[in-house]
């Protein structure tokens, strides 16, 4: 093989390798906001451990601030546990959401 050849063949294995790397990213799908609810908020809010939290109106950012932060007696999530894009729905959904019937607590 000459050099110019063997250059080649190096080009093409780096190439091969790089577009065999992980597949692009599906960004669009999260968990949706009710299951995260249900499955961790829930476990708190609405069972008397935490304030209830559905209904109240309570603005996004501060909703997006306890999450991360986790003041208090509540935990801080992380994005590996609960994505930004994840927080982000979330947190509309918690601040738009009716009072839930099924909850008590104050
Ligand atoms: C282990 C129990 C627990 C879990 C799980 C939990 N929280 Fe909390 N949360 C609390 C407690 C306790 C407080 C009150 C903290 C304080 O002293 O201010 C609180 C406070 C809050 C507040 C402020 C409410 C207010 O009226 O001041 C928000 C908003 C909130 N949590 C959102 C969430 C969301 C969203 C989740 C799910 C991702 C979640 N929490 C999961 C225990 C929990």
């Amino acid at each position: 093989m000459s050099i110019k050849q063997t250059r080649l063949a190096g080009v093409a294995i780096f190439a091969g390798f790089v577009t065999c790397l992980a597949p692009p990213p599906h960004a669009a799908e999260i968990t949706p906001p009710a299951t995260i609810y249900a499955h961790v908020c829930g476990y708190c809010h609405g069972t008397n451990v935490g304030p209830i939290i559905l209904g109240k109106h309570i603005a996004v950012d501060v909703i997006k601030l306890y999450v991360r932060k986790g003041p208090n007696a509540m935990p801080a999530f992380r994005p590996t546990e609960i994505t930004d894009a994840e927080l982000d729905a979330l947190a509309q959904w918690i601040s738009v959401s009716q009072p839930s019937p099924t909850e008590h607590g104050q």
